[in-house]
């Protein structure tokens, strides 16, 4: 057997005993958020299924994130890559660990969803899917994965002040041409969650 690192603070919450399991849901909050945050969005978007819930181990001022960014809106590709391998790394081994039911499905938002989005990019064995709420291009890898099969939902916000609409559509265009289905959803909302995000992930999701 591998040798076991699961050096990210973490929660993971089990599927209740004789529930219906399903992929487990990886739980990546956004800047300033911590592994305790999207624990209950999770359980909104897949009751029963189990999550797993890592802290970005990056602190901006005192908050954790899961890269290090130049400053907002603006990333190091090469620390986004080798973070993303860290984590990459850590679900594989956390699949070791704990029964998660096959490749999780990735829930991130913001610098969460940017994470998201890497590992889908750079280690494309890790997530069997991904739900990206107000995501960016934070990377744009020379080779693309294949992704085919693999579905993709974007919670994009008309009035994000963030993210513009244009990194939306750069980001559907790489997906697709790495082979994903994408789906992207727009609400009129800025950066923040919204329940009709929720209502729409949870709808793909079914
Ligand atoms: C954030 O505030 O987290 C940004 O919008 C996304 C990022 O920095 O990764």
């Amino acid at each position: 057997m591998p040798s076991v690192n699961l050096d990210f603070i973490h929660r993971f919450v089990p599927a209740p005993a004789g529930g219906a399991a399903g992929p487990a849901l990886l739980l990546l909050h956004g800047t300033g958020g911590d592994e305790n945050d999207l624990l209950s969005l999770g359980a909104a978007l897949a009751p029963g299924a189990p999550l797993l819930s890592p802290r970005g181990k990056v602190l901006e001022n005192g908050m954790p994130r899961f890269f290090r960014r130049l400053r907002e809106g603006v990333f190091d590709p090469r620390e986004v890559e080798a973070r993303a391998h860290e984590l990459a790394d850590f679900v594989l081994a956390a699949r070791e660990m704990y029964p998660l039911g096959g490749k999780p499905i990735a829930v991130g938002l913001s610098n969460g969803a940017n994470i998201a989005a890497a590992l889908l990019l750079l280690r494309p064995e890790v997530l069997g899917g991904a739900i990206l709420f107000r995501p960016m291009v934070a990377l744009q890898p020379a080779t693309l994965p294949d992704l085919q099969g693999v579905r993709v939902f974007v919670g994009a916000g008309r009035r994000d002040p963030i993210v513009a609409p244009a990194q939306t559509e750069q980001l559907r265009q790489l997906l697709e041409r790495a082979g994903a289905e994408v789906e992207v959803h727009w609400v009129e909302a800025g950066h923040g969650l919204t329940s009709a995000d929720l209502a729409a992930a949870q709808q793909w999701l079914s």
